[in-house]
């Protein structure tokens, strides 16, 4: 939410701070700026909408300095314009400014610098915080201490990147609550909220934690506490290709995500199943084995579609670990006061690892006493740093706001995490684990089938493309499926869409059923197969149109208006499969209405705001 970026160097600036917020722009996209010093005078180019937008009206030898910073912004306070893009500048002309996160005392900040005699042009908090920089600086002189002074007296979250015309060799970065990290490159540095905007330029990457600051210049680095006591940080190495942010001849990241998922299937389990014992190695929860094995409880907290792949974990280790389960939204968990004991072990999934409430639910359950564990895509992302332990999912790079791979890749984690430990509590026998195992391992190519029959999908997506209403329904394992396949829609198509378990249609939505209504029912053969039959009798009983995705058509042919094919796998495993072809019906029809796929309206792909 909120793209950051930041050079210095040798080189022309721009033209890396504009490559950086387009790889940045999946943070958020209603409108982008720059500042560049050039000469020891400030630029400032803001412009709404996207960042090409930015690109045409920031024309290379007006702003052509070799430090400056870059915003990509998703609107919280003000809406989305030229004058609320970032950077915000000081009422003085020295200081740019931008900034991920909430001033949450912005009001009163902005109060009292009004009554210094500071004009405010914008409605958005942060140009209360550049102001106040000015002000500190009259205390100080210097950029870096007035930074930190100013950040003293901030209430909320900042991801912060600072430049000044009077000290024109160096930018100011702090973290609070929104990812920050630096590049480290040779006789230049980088500043960014994600490694994909300076992937190209360097691999070297130091992440900042909360309440940590750093000054960049070309030649250095200085990482300190906000309190000023100097700190060493380690340089990590990036590891994912350019390759994977880029589109790799698809019309969109989410198709090509949606296509990857054979591969990032294989890599999510890849090295992890021990077929022939039937269990699974996940080597970041070797010190938690204990834990794992006595846990009383266990929480599983996310957002949005990580928080469906948690209901079906829910599923799977009630099934097989015998271990009571929850599963709550984080941004409820946080607040409710939720008993936490000792015993009890949270999951935290999170792809980008940055969602703010799923962190704030892991601080929430770590003061509690309870051991904490992540299941991330991001490598080295807040979540997965602040975890006791945890499975990455491997994905690589999810650029699509409409999350695809990583959900499929998530739902193996939990697989593996389920094999693993009820195989250690016994409460899965060997020939279990081994079923599992094999089943696990042909998922990849059965992942290939249902893709090689995506021109079905999109043949049916042409029929209801101009429909408002879907209802999607599926029984057990795959009622979070029916909850994700209506979440794609309506993210992507803005076609409203909901989710049910198919047995509770009757108790309300079943009013909406008429002609004119599409279901889509998930109805491959589990043991709730011959229930969901008879829901789709009842649907039919009142003429809605229904889609459904089952493993044959049998006792479908005469029922069903479409049948897409998936083949069968394990019940534990069939969202994995079950799931794709709505992912591409979402697609299709997306794209069949003419809309942004890849950055839908108000939408951020990492939300690191309340
Ligand atoms: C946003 C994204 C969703 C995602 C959710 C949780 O809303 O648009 O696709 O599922 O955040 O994100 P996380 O990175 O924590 O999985």
């Amino acid at each position: 939410m909120c793209g950051i970026v930041g050079y210095v160097g040798t080189r022309t600036a721009l033209p890396m701070l504009i490559d950086g917020l387009k790889r940045l722009e999946y943070r958020g996209y209603d409108s982008s700026g720059i500042a560049v010093l050039r000469g020891g005078e400030l630029k400032v180019q803001k412009k709404v909408g996207k960042v090409s937008e930015l690109e045409r009206t920031a024309p290379p030898d007006r702003y052509d300095g070799a430090v400056g910073i870059g915003h990509t912004r998703w609107a919280t306070h003000g809406e989305p314009s030229d004058v609320n893009a970032h950077p915000h500048v000081s009422h003085d002309g020295t200081v740019a400014l931008i900034h991920n996160g909430i001033i949450e005392n912005y009001r009163s900040i902005r109060a009292k610098l009004e009554k210094l005699g500071y004009v405010f042009v914008s409605a958005t908090d942060t140009e209360a915080l550049v102001h106040l920089v000015q002000e500190m600086k009259k205390v100080t002189g210097d950029l870096e201490t007035a930074v930190r002074l100013a950040l003293r007296q901030v209430d909320g979250t900042y991801g912060v990147a600072v430049v000044s015309s009077q000290e024109p060799d160096r930018i100011i970065v702090a973290r609070k609550g929104s990812p920050l990290i630096i590049g480290v490159g040779e006789g230049e540095h980088f500043a960014a909220s994600d490694a994909a905007a300076i992937v190209p330029y360097t691999r070297h990457v130091v992440y900042l934690e909360d309440g940590e600051m750093a000054v960049l210049t070309k030649d250095r680095f200085e990482t300190k506490t906000i309190d000023n006591v100097d700190i060493v940080k380690q340089v990590h190495q990036v590891t994912f290709d350019i390759g994977e942010i880029e589109k790799g001849g698809y019309d969109h990241f989410m198709l090509k995500e949606i296509m990857e998922q054979p591969e990032t299937l294989r890599n999510a389990m890849r090295g992890r199943v021990l077929a022939a014992e039937g269990t699974a190695k996940l080597s970041g929860l070797r010190d938690v084995m204990l834990l794992l094995e006595s846990a009383q409880r266990m929480i599983i907290t996310a957002c949005g579609t990580s928080w469906h792949a948690g209901l079906v974990g829910e599923y799977m280790l009630e099934q097989y670990a015998k271990v009571p389960v929850e599963v709550e939204y984080a941004s409820e968990f946080r607040y409710r006061n939720p008993i936490v004991r000792p015993t009890d072990l949270l999951f935290l999934i999170s792809q980008s690892g940055e969602t703010a409430d799923t962190l704030a639910a892991l601080r929430e359950a770590k003061t509690k006493g309870a051991s904490v564990l992540g299941i991330c895509n991001v490598v080295g992302s807040t979540i997965a740093r602040e975890s006791q332990g945890g499975v990455y999912i491997h994905a690589g790079p999810e650029i699509g706001v409409a999350s695809t791979k990583a959900f499929t890749s998530q739902l193996v984690v939990l697989s593996l995490i389920t094999l693993l430990v009820s195989r250690q509590r016994g409460t899965m026998t060997a020939e279990q684990g081994r079923i599992v195992s094999e089943e696990m391992l042909a998922l990849p190519e059965k992942a290939e089938a249902i893709l090689r029959n995506a021109d079905a999908v999109r043949a049916i997506a042409q029929e209801f493309k101009d429909t408002s209403n879907f209802l999607y329904l599926g029984r057990g394992y795959n009622f979070p499926v029916a909850l994700e396949g209506a979440l794609k829609l309506k993210e992507i198509s803005y076609i409203h869409a909901e989710g049910y378990p198919a047995a509770e249609m009757k108790h309300g939505p079943i009013a909406l059923i008429d002609e004119n209504m599409p279901v889509v029912v998930i109805a491959t053969k589990d043991s709730t197969y011959d229930k969901v039959i008879s829901n789709i009798q009842e649907v039919k009983a009142r003429k809605g149109r229904v889609i459904a995705i089952a493993n044959e058509t049998d006792h479908l042919k005469d029922l069903a208006d479409h049948i897409i094919l998936v083949p069968q796998t394990a019940d534990m495993l069939s969202p994995i499969l079950n799931v794709i072809p709505l992912q591409l019906l979402a697609y299709h029809i997306a794209v069949l209405r003419g809309c942004n796929v890849d950055q839908p309206r108000n939408l951020a792909k990492s939300v690191t705001v309340e």
